[in-house]
């Protein structure tokens, strides 16, 4: 299993060991309740990279919703052997108060592509994101960040700040996995009921649905309306989006020009689904 470091001193420690050697440096920053999705970050990192280093920290200031927090699950012992088969180094589990200290006062906040999409239903959490990542990048000192497409979003809020910082870390993306049945792999996936996990994969179908008619030429507003409705008549409540956006800028389209992404969060059984695909 991995070596488990709480503070921040013992993990410069062991990195500044590791750098000695010339060892490259990868960082797969997680809340826990790994899943295979989280894992496909981690083999990435290995692949890469010479040690790893995954981090646990169920992060307080990015959830917007005090119920959420309180629900999000806390596994942390058997997080640890899911990871042993791949030989991490370290997890990485700080406290709360090591990551926020008494009179903790600074925000990394990234304007414009943090304003639509979930910024818009989500307000605070890409700021508590953002400041929580450049923490990591920083007590790590990572050469690269492994992250998932499956919060497109966040990837590309956690690209824009790197560059704009200059922080010195290489940010990679990795593709989304699901499930069988085209559900994307989520913590949030374990608290729904039998009945809805097994209307949940209507959402990436409805999206799948919908990129076809995007490509075949029609507009987003007719059929995010089919869409809509179908979702909400198979076990749905409510649509948060579903929107064409440019994969780098995040602006919306009406129709397909270029690279375009299809975006969407949605509400069932109580739980948020977000999920996204190139069109
Ligand atoms: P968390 O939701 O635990 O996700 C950690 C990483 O796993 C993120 O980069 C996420 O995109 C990736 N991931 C989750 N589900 C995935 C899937 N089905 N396929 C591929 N990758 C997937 O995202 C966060 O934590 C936090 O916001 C964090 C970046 C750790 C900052 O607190």
């Amino acid at each position: 299993n991995p070596q488990i470091i709480r503070s921040l001193r013992d993990l410069r420690t062991k990195v500044a060991e590791w750098r000695k050697d010339g060892a490259r440096i990868g960082v797969v920053p997680t809340m826990g309740a790994l899943h295979d999705g989280h894992l496909s970050l981690v083999k990435a990192a290995k692949h890469d990279c010479d040690r790893v280093i995954v981090t646990l920290f169920v992060n307080p200031a990015q959830f917007n919703n005090p119920s959420d927090l309180d629900s999000y699950p806390r596994t942390e012992d058997s997080d640890c052997d899911k990871l042993a088969p791949f030989a991490v180094d370290v997890l990485y589990a700080p406290d709360v108060d090591q990551m926020y200290p008494t009179g903790f006062a600074t925000t990394v906040s990234v304007s414009g592509l943090t304003d639509v999409l979930c910024g818009a239903h989500r307000p605070g959490h890409f700021d508590g994101v953002a400041t929580i990542v450049t923490k990591l990048f920083m007590q790590s000192g990572a050469d690269k960040a492994y992250f998932g497409e499956k919060d497109f979003q966040q990837l590309q809020v956690v690209r824009r700040m790197t560059r704009d910082l200059d922080l010195p870390i290489e940010v990679i993306g990795c593709p989304t996995v699901r499930e069988r049945d085209g559900l994307a792999m989520s913590s949030r996936n374990e608290r729904l009921s039998d009945t809805a996990r097994g209307q949940a994969a209507g959402l990436i179908r409805e999206m799948r649905r919908m990129a076809e008619g995007l490509r075949a030429g029609g507009g987003v507003a007719d059929l995010r309306a089919v869409a809509e409705a179908q979702l909400l008549q198979d076990g749905f409540t409510e649509v948060d989006y579903l929107d064409l956006r440019g994969a780098e800028d995040l602006e919306c389209q009406e129709r397909l020009s270029g690279e375009g992404r299809l975006f969407a969060a949605a509400w069932i059984d109580g739980v948020r689904l977000i999920d996204n695909i190139p069109v």
